[in-house]
C-alpha cells in the first residue's frame, strides 16, 4: 500500500518575504554561496554568501576588540542590551518562528516555541546580569577578608546544529553577553538563513542600545573549515559546540590542546521506563511527543523505551495505534505532528538503522517513506520492538525510531538504561514513590537530565541543560551555567599590620 501523498506548497517566496521583513540585506545572498534548502519541499531558497578565511579571522578580531570594551561595561548595562534583544525577538517571533519551520521542517508550534526559548533565556539573562554573585569566604587569618570575583572571560565561539538553529545560539549568547563575552557564531551549514535573520535582529538591538561595540555578535557562514578556524583561534576563550559525538571527539581535543574552555553538547540516546503503576494515558502522550516530535531530530528525543512485563501488551497496542494515526506532512499545516527529515542523508541513516534492527530480530511498524516531492524526505515514525538492547539501539540515529524493550525488575531496567554511551536525558513513568526516587538517586539514571512522569525532551531554560559521558559534560542555559562564561578570581585582602601566613607557616626575616 502506498503512503498518502503529502500536500506541499512552495517555500521560496515565503522565506524570502520573511527575510526581507526581518531586515536581511540582499548582500547576504551570493550566487556562489552556500545553498539554503527547505526540507519541506527540498527546494532551494537562496545561496547565502560564505564567510572566507580572511573574513573569519577579521570577525574574530572584531570580537576580540569588542571584548576590550564590553568587559568594562557594567553587567546590568550589558543586561540592558540583552533586554532589548529580547524585545526585538518578541516583535520578530512570528516571522522568525515561521522561518525556523521553513528551514528545518519542524512544525510551526515548535518553530515558534524555539523563538520563545530565545526570549525566555534573554529574560533569564537580564535578571542574571544583576546576580553574577561571588562568595565571601571565611578566612583562617585574622584581619583578612577572602572573596571571589567573576570577570568576563573573552570571546565565546558558538557552534550550533540544524535542529535548534537559533535557540542554542541564544542559550549561549544571552549568557555570554551579560557575562561580558562577545559571541562568534558558526551555525550549521544546513540552516544559514535563520542565523542571518537572527543577526539582523541583533543588529536592531545594537542600534537601539547605542554604544555597543562592533564585533559584539558575529556570524560565520560556511562548513567545517570555518568551524575549525574558530576552534583553533587562540583569541577565542571558550567554544560551546552542539552536534554529534563524532563532532565533539574532533572539537574537544583541539580545544584542550590550547587550554580553551569547552562546553560540549553532543549526542543523546535517551530512554524512558514505564513501570506497572504508571499513569498510562499520561505516559502515552508524553512518549508520543518525546519520540515523534521534531521528527525524532532533537538531541533529547526519546529513542529507547523499557516497558514493564505486566503492562507490556496493552500499552504497546495503544502506542502502536498512536504511531499509525499520527499525521505526517507539511509542517505548516496545523494538523501535522511530524514534519520531514532534514535531508536524504538523514533518511538513509534511518533506513540503515531499521534494516539493522530487522536483522537483530526487531519487529518494526512504520519507517517507510511517505510520498512527497522527490527532494523531500517524509517518513512514518517507526516503532521497533526489540528482543534485547543491542546493534542500532546502542547509538543515536537522528530520526523518529523508538526501540521498545520489556523488563521485569526496575534494577534491570536501570542497568540497561545506563548501558549506552550517551548520557543526556531520561524519564521514568511511575506513581510509586520508591521507584521514582530510585531512578533519581545516585544509583539511578546516569544522565544530566532525569525526569519523573514527563518525557525526556522539551526542557525549560531555567535548568542547566546538558549531559554526561559521550554527551560531553557541558551545561548551558539556566541554574549556574553562566559560570562557564566567566573567569573566577579568588581575592584575599589584609587590613591588619601583621602578616600571618596560612597553615601556620613562619617566615620571619
Ligand atoms: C537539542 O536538541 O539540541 O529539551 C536541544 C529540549 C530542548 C532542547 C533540545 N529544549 O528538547
Amino acid at each position: 500500500m502506498s503512503a498518502p501523498r503529502v500536500r506541499l506548497a512552495p517555500v521560496r517566496d515565503e522565506a524570502r518575504g520573511i527575510l526581507a521583513r526581518l531586515g536581511v540585506a540582499q548582500t547576504a545572498f551570493a550566487a556562489d554561496g552556500l545553498a539554503a534548502r527547505s526540507p519541506i519541499t527540498g527546494e532551494l531558497i537562496a545561496h547565502v554568501a560564505k564567510t572566507t578565511h580572511d573574513q573569519t579571522g577579521a570577525a574574530v578580531g572584531r570580537a576580540a576588540q569588542a571584548f576590550v570594551a564590553w568587559r568594562e561595561v557594567p553587567a546590568p548595562r550589558r543586561g540592558e542590551f540583552v533586554r532589548l534583544l529580547g524585545e526585538e525577538l518578541r516583535t520578530a517571533k512570528a516571522d522568525l518562528g515561521r522561518l525556523v519551520t521553513l528551514e528545518t521542517g519542524k512544525i510551526l508550534s515548535e518553530g515558534l516555541g524555539e523563538v520563545q526559548e530565545m526570549i525566555d533565556i534573554c529574560d533569564f539573562a537580564v535578571g542574571l546580569s544583576r546576580q553574577l554573585y561571588g562568595r565571601t569566604i571565611a578566612t583562617e587569618r585574622p584581619e583578612h577578608r577572602m572573596m571571589e570575583t567573576w570577570h568576563p572571560l573573552g570571546v565565546c565561539g558558538v557552534i550550533s546544529a540544524f535542529n535548534f538553529p537559533v535557540a542554542v545560539w541564544a542559550w549561549n549568547a544571552a549568557l555570554a553577553l551579560v557575562c561580558g563575552d562577545p559571541v562568534v557564531w558558526k551555525p550549521s551549514d544546513k540552516t544559514p538563513l535563520t542565523a542571518i535573520a537572527t543577526q539582523a535582529i541583533v543588529a536592531r538591538a545594537m542600534r537601539r542600545f547605542g554604544d555597543a561595540p562592533a564585533g559584539l555578535s558575529e556570524v560565520l557562514i560556511g562548513g567545517r573549515d570555518v568551524g575549525e578556524m574558530l576552534v583553533d583561534d587562540s583569541r577565542v576563550a571558550i567554544v560551546s559546540a552542539t552536534g554529534s559525538t563524532a563532532m565533539g571527539r574532533a572539537v574537544g581535543p583541539r580545544l584542550a590542546g590550547r587550554f580553551a574552555r569547552a562546553i560540549l553538547e553532543l549526542g543523546g540516546n535517551n530512554a524512558a521506563i514505564v513501570a506497572p503503576s504508571a499513569d498510562l494515558d499520561l505516559a502515552l502522550r508524553a512518549i508520543a511527543f518525546a519520540a515523534m516530535g521534531t521528527a525524532g531530530q532533537r538531541c533529547t528525543t526519546l529513542r529507547r523505551l523499557f516497558v514493564a512485563d505486566a503492562i507490556y501488551q496493552p500499552f504497546l497496542a495503544r502506542l502502536s495505534q498512536v504511531y499509525a494515526s499520527v499525521k505526517v506532512g507539511d509542517p505548516r499545516d496545523p494538523d501535522t505532528l511530524v514534519g520531514p527529515l532534514i535531508d536524504g542523508a538523514a533518511f538513509e541513516s534511518m533506513q540503515r538503522a531499521l534494516s539493522e534492527a530487522r536483522s537483530a530480530g526487531g519487529n518494526i511498524k512504520g519507517g517507510e517513506r511517505a510520498e512527497g516531492s522527490d527532494d523531500a524526505y517524509y517518513v512514518r515514525p517507526a516503532l521497533c520492538e526489540m528482543p534485547e538492547q543491542g546493534g542500532p539501539v546502542l547509538r543515536e540515529t537522528f530520526a523518529p525510531i523508538l526501540y521498545v524493550m520489556r523488563y521485569s525488575e526496575l534494577d534491570e531496567a536501570i542497568r540497561l538504561h545506563n548501558a549506552v554511551g550517551a548520557g543526556l536525558s531520561s524519564s521514568v513513568f511511575t506513581l510509586d514513590l520508591r521507584e521514582a526516587e530510585r531512578f533519581l538517586s545516585a544509583t539511578g539514571s546516569d544522565c544530566g537530565i532525569a525526569n519523573v512522569n514527563i518525557g525526556p525532551s522539551g526542557a525549560e531554560i531555567g535548568g542547566a541543560f546538558g549531559g554526561e559521558k559521550e554527551t560531553g559534560g557541558g551545561r548551558e542555559a539556566g541554574s549556574d551555567s553562566w559560570k562557564a562564561y566567566m573567569r573566577r578570581a579568588t581575592n584575599t585582602i589584609s587590613y591588619g599590620n601583621e602578616l600571618p601566613l596560612a597553615q601556620g607557616v613562619r617566615f620571619d626575616i
